[in-house]
């Protein structure tokens, strides 16, 4: 039976895009995406969905008081829809405990650093990108890391690096990161765990 998989999502969406495209090209092997979900009802991403014919919900953080509050309200979302592996793309609110408990080494997220790099609380879009070019970095990358209660801190399935250039804005820097890592590597790893091939032991990610 194909992996049931909801893809989180809070912005313009181009992770999810490439999700759908390469599941469009047959590259999501044993798995499919059955929903996806905006913490903002203006999310484009939601837009995306609607046009490959997927199911779009809306679990707005501030219909809540808490990142708890919104945390057990997406849980059961999430079991109601029967999922079975949940992916962060793009999805811009920390969760809690609840969450990685549901969904034990069943949660992917991608980070556009090399984590350990530019990472956690306060480390997401594009101000990982202005933090990397103010530290003076020379590569940066993306990482798809399974998501723990540390923010940012699970094992991590992949990474890929690429230069940065002398002339990079922010905006130029996350764009080569989407392009030639984050699109690449987000429906990789999805692949990968629907088949059952991504073995976490401790820290580490075995590719089986
Ligand atoms: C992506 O670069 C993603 O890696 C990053 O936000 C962007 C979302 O773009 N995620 C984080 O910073 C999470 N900590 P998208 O909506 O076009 O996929």
């Amino acid at each position: 039976m194909a992996k049931r998989i909801a893809v989180l999502v809070s912005g313009g969406g181009t992770n999810l895009q490439a999700l759908i495209d390469a599941q469009g090209r047959g590259e999501i092997v044993g798995g499919e995406i059955v929903a996806v979900v905006a913490s903002n009802p203006e999310a484009y991403a939601l837009e995306r969905a609607r046009a490959a014919g997927i199911p779009g919900y809306v679990v707005r953080r501030k219909a809540y008081p808490s990142a708890r509050g919104m945390t057990v309200a997406l849980v059961e979302l999430l079991r109601s829809l029967d999922i079975d592996l949940v992916v962060l793309a793009g999805f811009m609110v920390i969760l809690t405990e609840e969450m990685v408990r549901a969904f034990p080494n069943a949660i992917l997220n991608v980070h556009p650093a090399l984590i350990p790099a530019f990472s956690g609380p306060g480390c997401y879009g594009l101000h990982v990108h202005e933090k990397a070019l103010a530290y003076g970095v020379k590569l940066s990358g993306a990482t798809v890391h399974f998501v723990s209660e540390e923010c940012d801190g699970g094992p991590i399935v992949s990474q890929r690096a690429v230069e940065v250039l002398p002339d990079d804005t922010p905006e130029v820097l996350q764009r080569r990161i989407m392009e030639q890592c984050e699109w690449k590597l987000l429906p990789e790893a999805v692949s990968l765990f629907c088949q059952g091939r991504l073995k976490v032991e401790g820290r580490t990610v075995r590719v089986l």
